[in-house]
């Protein structure tokens, strides 16, 4: 199914969704250099599955493309989840880990990234879709959405209500390949915004597409059911 430049592939439940991720993922060990990872509960089971289908990660640097201000053992660290989920189940490390320290603070963390993320190409970002249609920590009508620098300190529009670093629009829309993670049923008025009108603020995932690339959504049914209806 084709949606506003994306593809999107609607399968059964979330536990489809996360195997599909998890696949992409897996190939990405071998064919992708610098891996962009997103936090939020839909990819947990998509990491655990990729540790075990893919364990040697050491040709990947991975990046994440938003962090709460907190430190990395906080449960709300988005590094957290994914050091639980994949990178503690991996039997090789990737090459480069790169965490951003929410805990230095929203400013100095997002300009200690912005000078590690230097000028490195992102081939495959994932990336989740929150109810209200934000990504990223790219908030409905926040001013970060129309600035242009890669990194940028951000204010969360949704809990948990902590600050956030988060890549900036151009910086997501420059990766080679980007997929989007959805399921459940609060999930689907945000996809049709974000996949199928028209772009806008209201929508930052309807702003986030790989210009020169691939996009590509999986969608449980619960999630797609208002573009399929
Ligand atoms: C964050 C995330 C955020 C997330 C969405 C969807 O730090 O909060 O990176 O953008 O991806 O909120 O999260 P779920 O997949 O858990 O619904």
């Amino acid at each position: 199914m084709r949606g506003r430049d994306i593809e999107l592939v609607v399968l059964a439940d979330a536990l489809e969704v996360a195997a599909a991720a998890a696949e992409r993922l897996a190939a990405a060990t071998t064919d992708r250099d610098n891996v962009v990872l997103t936090g939020g509960t839909t990819p947990r089971e998509a990491y655990e599955l990729a540790a075990r289908r893919a364990p040697d990660w050491s040709r990947l640097e991975v990046w994440w493309g938003d962090e709460r201000c907190v430190p990395p053992e906080d449960d709300r660290s988005n590094f957290g989840m994914a050091k639980g989920a994949v990178l503690d189940r991996l039997e090789r490390a990737p090459r480069a880990v790169h965490r951003i320290q929410g805990e230095l603070g929203k400013e100095l963390a997002a300009a200690r990234y912005d000078g590690e993320l230097g000028e490195a190409q992102l081939d495959l970002v994932l990336l989740g879709v929150g109810p209200d249609g934000h990504v990223a920590s790219l908030f409905p009508g926040a001013p970060t959405l129309q600035e242009t620098a890669r990194v940028l300190p951000a204010e969360a529009g949704l809990g948990p209500f902590v600050d956030r670093v988060t890549l900036s629009v151009p910086t997501l829309c420059g990766a080679s390949e980007i997929l989007f993670l959805l399921a459940g049923p609060e999930k689907a008025d945000a996809a049709r915004r974000a996949f199928v009108e028209a772009p806008g603020p209201e929508t930052p995932a309807s702003l986030v597409r790989a210009s020169g690339g691939r996009t590509t959504a999986i969608l449980d049914r619960a999630a797609a059911g208002s573009i399929a209806g």
